[in-house]
């Protein structure tokens, strides 16, 4: 939960939705985590729990000598890609709670918050050093591998984010514009939804649940015998999901009641939210504790993303955990400079990461359990406590078919095949 709930909820997911119209993408969406994205997560905590391998290891363990292999290697590539500029959003987050901490917003009109964002946006040396701070702080927590410490500290502060979303939420729904946020949320506008639209809640939906380059599978290695699957994939799902949904219910309601459009793009979330933070009684606490919040959430989730390189370093190379840590964060830092100096450079990233990477580390990863595994392999992990046989049969059906097959009609849309 700590690697899904992040950044793609409350920033991501909200300005996609934004730019594919509402309700109707909302809908994709979660037709995307119902058919793509549990029967994937189920599928990547197998072969981890399975191995107890990362990812590289874990295709070599299962089926030595074969290309499946390859499957592992394009996880640490995506990773790459993902965290250099997810550190760089990452930053943004931790600046915004320095301008909070400082009193950035309190009085300030709709433009000015705006100016606030931009002025951030078009200066690459505050962006590098945020930057460098957040993957600081990734790289000291992966490095000593204290993720037990943070993993007690996410039990407070993910129901927390949770709480603060739905109270911004109700205060949302009380200002002028809570009629048409509504009606964009629940509305479907079909006629916004083409096949791009399709791919774009496809690549949210991975990228959401942290799917399709072994994040799961990473840590599906570290599970016990005894922890269930199958409630765990739903658990959550559904959590992020709600999280993500919530987000929603937050910034189209404020969009709508200051004027700004919901498909202003990646700053959707810098520009409306602090808006309703200065005018919130206790706004200034508010501000605070919800980009503190949501850096926690961030920093819970780029942990995962070094962490699926730096175990492969560690398990296969003989790697340190701190040489590990150090070299490939600091070699990540690099990457996300050119992500910090230009927005446009950040979009290649995002695009490559959503639209390429994750949905074809997803076909692999879905193919592989489905057909080069054996029907026993493939249930050997799930006591029959665990699952009924029902449940079984509708999982192996979902990613044996659907999965892939939904898999690679977007893929054969995305290369224009059709
Ligand atoms: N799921 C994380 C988020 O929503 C991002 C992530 C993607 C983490 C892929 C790990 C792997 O913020």
């Amino acid at each position: 939960m700590g690697s899904a709930v992040g950044l793609g909820n409350v920033w991501r997911y909200p300005y996609i939705t934004g730019q594919y119209g509402g309700a109707a993408f909302i809908l994709l969406y979660i037709g995307c985590v119902l058919a793509v994205g549990v029967p994937l997560m189920i599928a990547e905590f197998l072969i981890g729990r399975k191995t107890q391998l990362n990812p590289v290891g874990a295709f070599r363990k299962l089926r030595p000598g074969s290309p499946w292999v390859v499957t592992g290697w394009l996880g640490i590539v995506s990773a790459f890609t993902i965290l250099s500029y997810y550190a760089v959003v990452g930053g943004w987050v931790l600046h915004y709670v320095y301008l909070s901490l400082i009193n950035s917003f309190a009085g300030k009109s709709t433009e000015q918050v705006t100016d606030i964002f931009i002025s951030m946006n078009v200066n690459p040396d505050l962006q590098i050093f945020w930057l460098a701070i957040f993957m600081f702080v990734t790289i000291v927590i992966v490095s000593k591998g204290v993720s037990g410490g943070l993993e007690a500290g996410n039990k407070i502060m993910m129901p927390l984010l949770f709480a603060l979303l739905i109270v911004l939420s109700i205060y949302a729904l009380q200002t002028s514009g809570a009629a048409s946020g509504l009606e964009f949320l629940l509305r479907p506008q079909w006629q916004k939804i083409g096949p791009t639209a399709v791919l774009e809640a496809l690549g949210q939906a991975l990228f959401s649940l942290s799917l399709g380059m072994g994040t799961m599978i990473t840590y599906g290695s570290y599970l016990s015998r005894r922890s269930n699957l199958v409630s765990s994939t739903f658990f959550i799902a559904a959590g992020d999901t709600l999280v993500a949904v919530l987000a929603g219910f937050v910034v189209f309601p404020l969009a709508f009641s200051f004027g700004l459009e919901p498909g202003a793009g990646p700053g959707l979330i810098f520009r409306t939210l602090p808006i309703a933070f200065a005018q919130l009684p206790g706004g200034y606490w508010v501000a605070l504790g919800f980009f503190i919040l949501l850096s926690f959430a961030a920093i819970t989730s780029s942990i995962s993303l070094l962490e699926v390189a730096s175990a492969y370093f560690i398990d296969e190379q003989g790697w340190s955990r701190s040489r590990a840590g150090w070299t490939l964060g600091s070699a990540i830092f690099l990457l996300g400079i050119p992500s910090a100096i230009g927005e446009q450079f950040l979009g290649v990233m995002d695009a490559l990461s959503t639209n390429y990477l994750l949905p074809i580390g997803a076909l692999l990863i879905a193919v592989f359990t489905g057909w080069a595994l054996t029907h026993n392999e493939r249930i050997d992990e799930f006591s029959a406590n665990d699952v009924t046989a029902v449940r079984l049969a509708v999982w192996s059906f979902l990613i044996r078919f659907v999965t892939p097959v939904a898999l690679i009609l977007i893929f054969l849309h995305q290369v224009r095949l059709f």
